[in-house]
């Protein structure tokens, strides 16, 4: 299905064992010109290998190579081996295939149904949902969605940040300053509150960091008291969080947080010291990686465990129960060192799936050029922030199509797709600017805007009612429609490479080329206009929706289909 695979074979058949499939495939240029075919090879290295002038060895191969049916026509012109590709067949072959794949077109298995786990969003509790978080959350669910597409198995996996020395200070807090009925009505906020009270006072009376010291050791070693205020600040928290997987409609499979491996650190100790890799330093355990990294801290000296602990706890866990082949770990660019220190301590552990470990980073989301901090008490809710998105779509529905039915439902995809969008456009690891004014225009390169022409689509094909059918015959395609087939044709190789490079925006990026084409087509041609053409254009117009929405979709994005 692939021309440019097509063409590799070819060449292949005749160049035989000198040059392999993969070198040819890099080989291989898109001309500049349309006169000069669709795809070219340049024989020029080839020349070298043969001694002999590229020249002639393009004329040799041109000659060789099967023109129809693969190929309208191959020629040889300086050195370059030029192919033609039908179009109306390479049109009729894509077309075809999504009507008989529809969303399913450009899913492959080269998963193979392997476990792949994703560990993402991971906000911690009694402390408000980050920005950062956010990014974690909607670039590890389009990770998923694109491991699913690609045949993996993915496991959604929420690592909570619900332990540490933090709540023992929460615990002093709130025992000293504390009243129930607050934490109950607004818990995160009332909890960041007294957690940052905490540090105030803490600065003139440091005898508070002991108690929170002493009340983590309680917690530690399972104390009642301890646990039960635990359990109420994680369970008060959860409810909010859960608030915002709500209105983003992402699941999980897995809520296992740090607190899950409590019981599990002890093993980890004991194998540690079995393989000799514990050391001791300053009353504290720690593991000597290598001379590069700083030691990694694995036991404070008063006994207690650290982030990394459970970490370490963790990947072996999900090791034993999922039998992952990969193991994504979707956190800020801030964590680069923890996870090389992870990945290291467990390779020296003798642990052969420390391979399929990656830690995808991000950078952060920035406010008028600085990073959006819930630091100092100054916190952005992020569900007010949706909630703030989703108002503005509906302002912007009411302006434009104030008759449309469901306009609440399709404001919600509107506003929750354009912040999605506006982050997954973005190659991850660069600062993004966050503004809703922006992600939220119906032109340009956002989400509305891929939506709108989703609806677009839709819309005409409504209007015709168009009925996909398998056996419909694809005749002539209109000149301007061959862009959009190109890009049709590319669909399945995007997937791949997002998924491979840990990439969404390479597919956002896509679906904005696909639309801009697709835009300038209908700018120009007449679909529904009776005549023979109409059959085609509308089987083209349902290709690109379909690929639209899977697109959308695998981004965690709705297309709906009026707005
Ligand atoms: N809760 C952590 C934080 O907010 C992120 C956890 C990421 N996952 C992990 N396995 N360490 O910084």
């Amino acid at each position: 299905m692939d021309y440019k695979t097509l063409f590799v074979n070819s060449l292949h058949q005749q160049l035989g064992e000198h040059v392999n499939k993969e070198e040819l495939e890099k080989m291989i240029e898109k001309p500049k010109r349309e006169s000069m075919g669709d795809l070219a090879f340049p024989c020029f290295e080839l020349a070298k290998i043969y001694r002999r002038s590229p020249k002639d060895i393009a004329h040799e191969l041109a000659q060789k190579i099967d023109t129809p049916p693969l190929f309208a026509e191959v020629e040889a012109v300086s050195g370059y081996v030029n192919v033609f590709l039908d179009k109306n067949q390479v049109a009729s072959d894509v077309i075809h295939d999504i009507l008989v794949k529809k969303e399913q077109y450009g899913n492959t298995n080269i998963g193979q149904n392997q476990v792949i786990t994703i560990d993402f969003s991971s906000p911690n509790i009694a402390k408000p949902f980050s920005m950062g978080h956010l990014r974690s959350t909607v670039i590890g669910n389009a990770l998923a969605l694109l491991a699913e597409k690609c045949g993996y198995q993915p496991v959604r996996i929420n690592h909570i940040g619900d332990w540490g020395t933090q709540f023992g200070k929460l615990i002093v807090a709130y025992k000293t300053w504390g009243a129930a009925d607050k934490v109950s009505q607004n818990p995160i906020k009332e909890l960041l509150e007294l957690y940052v009270r905490f540090h105030q006072e803490a600065e003139s009376a440091p005898e508070l960091n002991n108690q929170a010291k002493q009340w983590f050791k309680k917690l530690e070693g399972g104390d009642q008291e301890a646990l039960s205020l635990w359990k109420w600040f994680r369970d008060e928290s959860l409810k909010e969080f859960a608030k915002v997987y709500q209105l983003l409609d992402i699941s999980f499979d897995s809520y296992d947080g740090e607190a899950f491996y409590n019981d599990k650190i002890d093993n980890v100790y004991k194998t540690l010291e079995e393989k000799q890799l514990l050391e001791e330093s300053d009353g504290a355990m720690v593991v000597k990686v290598n001379n590069d990294l700083p030691p990694c801290l694995i036991k404070k000296n008063d006994g207690t465990s650290l982030y990394a602990t459970r970490d370490l706890a963790a990947a072996i866990y999900r090791q034993e129960r999922y039998q992952f082949t990969k193991s994504l770990y979707v956190v800020g660019n801030e964590q680069t060192l923890h996870f090389k220190q992870l990945f290291m301590v467990l390779e020296a552990m003798g642990y052969t799936w420390h391979q399929g470990l990656q830690h995808v980073p991000f950078g952060m989301l920035l406010q008028d050029g600085k990073k959006m901090s819930t630091r100092k008490g100054k916190i952005i809710l992020l569900e007010q922030v949706l909630e703030q998105a989703i108002e503005l779509a509906k302002n912007n529905i009411l302006k434009k199509n104030p008759s449309l039915v469901e306009k609440d439902k399709v404001a919600h995809e509107v506003g929750i797709g354009a912040v999605i969008f506006h982050d997954l456009k973005n190659f991850r690891l660069h600062d993004i600017e966050f503004s809703l004014t922006d992600m939220l225009r119906f032109e340009g390169e956002t989400g509305p805007y891929l939506q709108y022409t989703h609806a677009r689509a839709s819309s005409i094909l409504k209007k015709c009612h168009y009925q996909p059918d398998e056996n419909a015959a694809i005749h002539e395609i209109d000149a301007q429609a061959w862009s959009i087939i190109i890009y049709l044709l590319s669909f399945p190789d995007t997937i791949k490479y997002a998924f491979e490079g840990n990439d969404p925006s390479q597919l956002a990026k896509y679906l904005l080329e696909l639309a801009k084409v697709f835009n300038k087509y209908y700018a120009v041609v007449r679909i529904s206009d009776e005549d023979q053409k109409r059959p085609t254009r509308l089987a083209l117009v349902y290709s690109v929706q379909v690929v639209l929405k899977e697109g959308l979709r695998l981004l965690g994005i709705k297309a709906p289909a009026a707005m």
